[in-house]
């Protein structure tokens, strides 16, 4: 079964909530959304490191998946300030993000980095979400296509077909969308941007694994535009900061959303609400 027939819905709390609000969340957010299979939905949260061991417990990767904010590039050594793959394993991360927008412009990540801490993630078993996204001025220049190309082949340089096809996800987040001062994509330019990600990975690990990589959206996605974006062919899920930290929120954007996924797969289960 292709990865792309459930939907992906996941949120990075950046470094917001503490341990015990951020199992607040998990716990309601489980609670509002018992109703729904993990085959039609893969829900997923993105804490701080801190927060991991104590949601990890109260979930299972099947209903909600957790990950991590970012990963060092090696078990250990002298990497202050870096989290070692063995200790996100050890605290149940099933998922390790990279390269998000604010990883890449307000620390300084290179697009190496990224690669090796892809590389790190995927030797280590998790399941990998890597985040691209052009800047404004890329985007003015006219060069966003080029510019994700890029990112998806530095970073993704090392990963083999078979390791794309089990474990990779990846996140367009335009840098001039994301946060308190971004302005959400325009649907069509969301979606024509998925199209090149996903001709990108199609070029990298041949069509038929590349083109079943879930590309999800991310940058100010609301209750009021995440409709118009799910309907777009190439977007896979949403990924939401702001718009899901508070899980009743959160719950009221899937709700909008996966009938209109179900509806443009064509597979609204007859008998079943979902
Ligand atoms: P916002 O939804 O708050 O713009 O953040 C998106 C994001 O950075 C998800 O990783």
């Amino acid at each position: 079964m292709s990865r792309l027939s459930k939907l992906y819905m996941g949120t990075n709390t950046k470094m917001y909530k503490t341990p015990v609000h951020a199992v607040r969340h998990l716990a309601r957010l489980t609670e509002l959304c018992s109703d729904i299979p993990p085959d039609v939905l893969q829900l997923f949260i993105i804490p701080s490191y801190t927060s991991i061991e104590g949601m990890a417990k109260l979930t299972t990767r099947d209903a909600i998946m957790v990950g991590a904010q970012s990963i060092g590039y090696e078990e250990e050594g002298q990497y202050t300030g870096e989290i070692s793959p063995l200790m996100l394993s050890e605290v149940g991360a099933d998922l390790v993000m990279v390269g998000h927008s604010e990883r890449r412009h307000t620390f300084l990540e290179s697009d190496f980095d990224e690669e090796r801490r892809v590389r790190c993630a995927i030797e280590h078993d998790f399941t990998t979400l890597l985040c691209v996204g052009e800047t404004l001025e890329q985007k003015q220049y006219g060069v966003s296509r080029e510019a994700l190309a890029v990112q998806l082949k530095i970073g993704l340089h090392s990963v083999t077909a078979s390791q794309a096809n089990d474990k990779l996800w990846i996140a367009y987040e335009p840098v001039w969308a994301i946060g308190v001062n971004g302005v959400p994509a325009d649907e069509s330019y969301a979606n024509a941007m998925h199209g090149e990600i996903k001709a990108a990975l199609s070029e990298i690990f041949g069509s038929e694994i590349g083109g079943d990589i879930p590309v999800l959206y991310g940058g100010s996605v609301n209750l009021q535009n995440a409709e118009k974006l799910i309907r777009q062919p190439n977007i896979d899920g949403l990924f939401i900061g702001r718009g899901a930290w508070d899980a009743d929120n959160f719950n009221s954007i899937i709700r909008a959303v996966l009938p209109l996924f179900q509806e443009r797969k064509g597979s609204v289960r007859s008998g079943k609400e979902w």
